[in-house]
């Protein structure tokens, strides 16, 4: 069975749907949370999970912050990472350990509304339809290769709250079902 990790940095709705996920073809070996905060660190006492809890504030560079949760990684024998509401950019030493093995979920339908709260940037540009998208990371901001996506309707009335929720109902489908798939594509490929 493939061994992965979860990044994430705040709730931990996806990271929880990800490790709940029933037939995945791989295991949640460890949550990585790069604040000592954040509520998915609580979350993740119920499962059986490990967490690494890694403040990069405690690091003199992003090099050897990157370097540390690399170690463990190794340790563990992580082979894939998923990235759910990880709130930083993947640097140099993750992205040539794990080239084409990191994915990340985006609340757009990616190119459009990359960076920072794609949510309101969807209801401040007045669009209709927004979504969900889940890529490959590579070194820029949203940037990678696209793997999946939804559309999820803008309605007259939302707010924030209200498509973020409609958005996020999604997201806990659509990552286990790509994880899925693309963890049984390269294995069909290799
Ligand atoms: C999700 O909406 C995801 O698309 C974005 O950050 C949010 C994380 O939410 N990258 P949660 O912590 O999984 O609830």
């Amino acid at each position: 069975m493939i061994s992965a990790a979860v990044f994430a940095s705040g709730s931990g709705s996806n990271a929880e749907a990800i490790v709940q996920a029933s037939e995945l073809p791989c295991t949640i070996q460890l949550l990585v949370c790069d604040k000592p905060e954040a509520p998915v660190i609580n979350k993740a006492e119920e499962w059986d999970t490990e967490v690494f809890v890694c403040d990069p504030k405690t690091f003199k560079d992003k090099q050897s912050y990157e370097q540390a949760i690399l170690t463990k990684l190794q340790e563990k024998q992580i082979e894939w990472i998923f990235l759910a509401g990880y709130m930083r950019l993947i640097g140099p030493t993750l992205l040539e350990a794990y080239p084409e093995r990191i994915l990340n979920i985006h609340p757009s339908l990616l190119p459009a509304f990359a960076g920072k709260d794609a949510i309101g940037q969807a209801l401040s540009a007045g669009v209709k339809v927004s979504g969900v998208t889940i890529h490959l990371v590579d070194a820029g901001m949203d940037t990678g290769n696209i793997i999946a996506q939804e559309a999820v309707p803008v309605l007259e009335k939302d707010t924030h709250h209200t498509l973020h929720q409609r958005i996020q109902a999604i997201e806990h489908r659509l990552y286990p079902e790509t994880i899925s798939y693309i963890l049984k594509e390269r294995d069909r490929k290799e």
